[in-house]
């Protein structure tokens, strides 16, 4: 089975440049021509939902220069290349906490999100000043909030009101998620949402990511037997 979502950590930009002797702008430039070739394979394949991790909210440790090429990155991304993915039938999204961002980029996301909001083909998410355990945290506050002032009880605290909650919550769950880099962490990404996630660590380097490499990860996903904490039921067995 082919899965419906798909969210990728976009790891390696650093070492790829590095590796080359490249700054590690290089890197994350090289990092946006693989995302460019992975969401028109994505689009291509039938997929329905692309999540990728573009900026954490821990990488405001990174030094201001290294954060201001990111920051540039996205916003020449959102410029360049919306009327294409417009064009492709893509629809953008972004999740992350917006407050955190400079109000030109916040505009710019807005921008992108109205103009493809009816687009169908493809769901693309980025994940943008984005951290899981704060996502939570945003999350559980508005509950609270909701609770404190009579609109929820807490018995309506359910598994599927916090899913509500979440910057994800128009979206379904990922069914895979890939890492590349050869690191096997989820890092603080989409840790509610990944409860059932099959997962697949690739060694490349993200900016050497392609079509092929997203073909080898669907065709890994292909091979698992998903239980979701249930069991297999042995349907060729005579009863
Ligand atoms: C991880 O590589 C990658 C990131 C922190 C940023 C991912 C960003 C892109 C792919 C380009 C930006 C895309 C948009 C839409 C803004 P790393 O720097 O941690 O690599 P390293 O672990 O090898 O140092």
């Amino acid at each position: 089975m082919k899965p419906e979502h798909i969210a990728i950590i976009m790891d390696g930009n650093g070492r790829w440049a590095k590796a080359r002797g490249l700054p590690r702008i290089a890197g994350h430039r090289a990092g946006v021509e693989a995302l460019r070739q992975t969401v028109r394979a994505a689009g291509d394949l039938g997929i329905e939902w692309l999540t990728v991790y573009a900026f954490s909210s821990e990488n405001w440790s990174r030094p201001q220069s290294e954060i201001s090429d990111l920051l540039g990155l996205l916003k020449t991304f959102i410029r360049r290349d919306l009327a294409d993915l417009h064009k492709a039938g893509v629809r953008v999204r972004m999740i992350g906490a917006r407050d955190g961002l400079a109000k030109d980029i916040r505009h710019l996301i807005e921008e992108a999100e109205s103009l493809t909001a009816n687009n169908k083909a493809l769901n693309l998410l980025i994940a943008f000043n984005y951290g899981s355990r704060d996502e939570i945290v945003r999350a559980t506050r508005a509950i609270a909030n909701a609770v404190a002032c009579g609109e929820l009880r807490p018995e309506d605290v359910t598994q599927e009101l916090i899913g509500k909650y979440l910057d994800t919550s128009f979206a379904p769950d990922p069914d895979l998620i890939i890492r590349t880099s050869g690191e096997l962490r989820l890092s603080n990404f989409l840790l509610w949402q990944a409860a059932y996630a099959e997962l697949v660590f690739m060694p490349c380097y993200w900016p050497d990511f392609g079509r092929n490499e997203l073909l080898q990860a669907i065709d890994s996903y292909a091979a698992r037997e998903r239980r979701f904490g249930g069991v297999t039921v042995a349907r060729d067995v005579a009863l």
